[in-house]
């Protein structure tokens, strides 16, 4: 192979790994680490590289599968029509292509259009049966979804019930989202008890929905839209517009304005409107959709694997002011990356004030010249954090020196490196740098890791404050003395803390491994580590190559594994850990992951199991290393068919797929 292709698998392979990772920070964990623009930004190159090089292209790539919201700790649904994510584009002229493409496959002249504000939230499907609401589900992978219906009841403005004519199945999608004076009031008592603030509302709502205490998410109030039509048995509606004169009589929440008329001419101007109007909604909306009303055309242009043809979304470039740069702070992540952030003069921008941007790296300042002093243009797209586009230079002041980036940590003096293959420089004092620490910690004890109870970022910061912690092994040595001298402390609260430390010794493999916090290694990639190696000591003494060859580890987690523990501070942790008695082994239901049979085998379930919820199905094959899916295909290895089983029972006895029932299922498994 020449040098050119080579680099474009590699530049490929590592798009899919980016994408992948922010999909999970993203979806699964409404965390996001880069902007919504960055994001289309690598989505849309590992798109456009695909269709060039269709060689070097992977069926199990990002760009065709909608990211995946699914949490452990919710019932799982399958959606009776998969839930898709939108095509979308900054520009008009891809607009004219999208709808000049419409015409010419229906062969009609100018096709209606609905035009709606795109609400930034997060997506849900409603089911009414014989009329009575009777759940809610978020998109999951687009296949099956999370079953949030308990959550979902806390939103006070869903109909319960539809007033007749109704279809008999009908669901109902749409987005929840939290208003901005809300999100302003949590975020301000969170200001009064010093706790981290929440990004932004899309994140927050996500969080909410999937919160585990009823009674803590009923205390943030959400709210939602609907927007449209999934499954509807019979068949009902001709038209969206059809459908959305019932969703107003039935009092769904719908949005302020919608547009409905032929032509994208006509989609254009309505865009245009829409961006005056955008800034008084309740809701953020970074975007316009474009949907074909007639339900036909819809059924007629079909969908790719991931998304409806009949469809777009139109994103607004992000507003942008220019302020002036008062100073830049480096701040210490939780790997050392020296992040620096622009302190601005307090400038209003999309509904908030924003008084510091990200600056991305050393060399992103080099590159735009940005100088403390000077007039800079500020973007943000209801996104984490605004960002310093570039400075105004014919409003430089003269004198103002070029920005020298520190060679030392500013939080423990230490002299600073680059990090491998990235532009970031970073403090290498990881055992000593305070910040690096408290983020560890915290990282460590966090939901998504070893879930430790009371061991939020407050208590972290004393304990780590106060030296008593600066490793997770040393969580593991707290006496209950220790925590009594820690502010709101008391007996109980300390009890618990210790408690809950001694529960978490017995958390599943991955969550330890996911709570290392090695670099790029995010949840699923811990879940296939424990699975494969099935013991922390032999993962820690695995070789690039042995990493590489499991399916869904690419050469820069390999590499990034290997560094983690190649260093010796990294192997006196592991020890520590197994000298605390933290369960290092995967336990026997993870062990049983290398039964033959099952692993790395693609299962579809369907019908009604005699035993077995689907969910318990479900976990039961994963934990033996095989893989549940929404639709058969060739892929398929097992159909797990219960009563009731239809159109999927047929369609693997069509492709000659295996078909299991649950007690055959089980036997496999023993
Ligand atoms: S219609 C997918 N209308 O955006 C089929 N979607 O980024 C067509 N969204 O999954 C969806 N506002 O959850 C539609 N007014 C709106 C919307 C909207 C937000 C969401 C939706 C979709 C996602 C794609």
């Amino acid at each position: 192979m020449d040098k050119m292709s080579d680099e474009v698998e590699h530049r490929m392979r590592l798009l899919r790994e980016k994408v992948s990772y922010h999909n999970e920070r993203y979806y699964r964990y409404a965390e996001p680490e880069i902007s919504d623009r960055q994001y289309d930004h690598l989505k849309r190159e590992l798109e456009d590289l695909e269709r060039e090089y269709p060689e070097f292209a992977r069926p199990d790539s990002p760009s065709s599968e909608v990211g995946d919201d699914r949490l452990e700790s919710f019932p799982n649904y399958d959606h009776r029509l998969p839930m898709q994510s939108l095509d979308n584009t900054y520009r008009f002229g891809e607009l004219r292509d999208f709808a000049n493409r419409l015409e010419r496959l229906l062969g009609e002249g100018e096709l209606e259009f609905v035009v709606e504000p795109k609400i930034d939230g997060m997506a849900v499907s409603t089911t009414y049966e014989g009329g009575k609401f009777i759940r809610a589900v978020t998109r999951g992978n687009g296949i099956q979804g999370d079953d949030i219906t308990a959550n979902f009841a806390l939103i006070p403005n869903y109909p319960k019930v539809l007033t007749a004519p109704y279809p008999e199945v009908l669901e109902v999608r749409g987005e929840i989202y939290m208003t901005l004076p809300e999100f302003k009031r949590i975020n301000s008592g969170r200001l009064k008890e010093g706790l981290p603030l929440f990004a932004n509302p899309r994140n927050l709502a996500a969080g909410t929905v999937k919160m585990l205490s009823r009674k803590e998410a009923g205390s943030r109030r959400l709210t939602w839209v609907a927007h449209g039509l999934g499954y509807c048995d019979p068949g009902y509606y001709d038209t969206l517009t059809d459908f959305f004169m019932d969703l107003r009589r039935w009092n769904f929440p719908r949005v302020q304005n919608h547009w409905v008329g032929r032509g994208v001419d006509f989609c254009i101007s309505a865009i245009g409107e829409l961006d005056g109007l955008r800034k008084d909604y309740a809701y953020s909306t970074d975007g316009a959709v474009l949907k074909l009303n007639r339900i036909g055309w819809q059924i007629q242009a079909g969908s790719t694997a991931k998304a409806p043809r009949w469809a777009i979304a139109y994103k607004f470039e992000a507003e942008q002011a220019v302020t002036r740069l008062l100073d830049i702070s480096i701040q210490v992540g939780r790997t050392g990356t020296l992040s620096p952030v622009a302190i601005l003069e307090p400038v209003q921008l999309g509904g908030t004030t924003v008084s510091r941007a990200t600056l991305h790296n050393r060399d992103e300042i080099a590159r735009k010249d940005v100088r403390i002093g000077d007039f800079v243009k500020v973007e943000k797209a209801g996104e984490i954090i605004p960002a310093i586009i570039e400075p105004v230079m014919d409003k430089r002041a003269s004198g103002l020196a070029p920005y020298v980036f520190p060679t030392k940590c500013p939080a423990c003096q230490t002299e600073v490196i680059p990090t491998e293959g990235e532009a970031a420089l970073r403090c290498p004092n990881t055992m000593g740098c305070p910040p690096q620490i408290r983020r560890r910690i915290g990282f460590f004890a966090s939901r998504q890791c070893m879930d430790i109870e009371g061991l939020g970022e407050a208590v972290v910061d004393q304990l780590v404050g106060r030296e008593l912690v600066a490793s997770p092994v040393d969580l593991y040595g707290l006496e209950k003395k220790d925590l009594l001298e820690l502010d709101k402390f008391a007996e109980k609260s300390a009890d618990n803390l210790l408690k809950a430390l001694e529960e978490s010794k017995g958390r599943e493999l991955w969550r330890l491994i996911h709570g290392l916090g090695i670099q790029h290694v995010g949840v699923a990639a811990s879940k296939l580590l424990a699975q494969t190696f099935l013991d922390l000591e032999k993962l820690a003494g695995a070789t690039a190559d042995q990493l590489i060859e499991i399916e869904g580890i690419g050469p820069i987690v390999a590499q990034s594994i290997v560094t983690y523990f190649g260093d010796p501070i990294h192997g006196k942790i592991v020890h520590g850990l197994i000298a605390a008695g933290l369960t290092v082994t995967s336990s026997l239901s993870e062990r049983s992951g290398s039964i033959q049979a099952v692993a790395g085998k693609t299962f579809v379930l369907t019908g009604v199991l005699p035993n077995l919820k689907r969910n318990e199905a479900r976990e039961r094959i994963e934990k033996a290393g095989g893989k549940v899916v929404g639709s058969v295909s060739k892929k398929t290895a097992f159909l797990v068919a219960g009563q009731k089983a239809g159109s999927k029972l047929q369609a693997a006895k069509r492709l000659g797929i295996e078909v299991l029932s649950e007690r055959e299922l089980l036997e496999l498994m023993e």
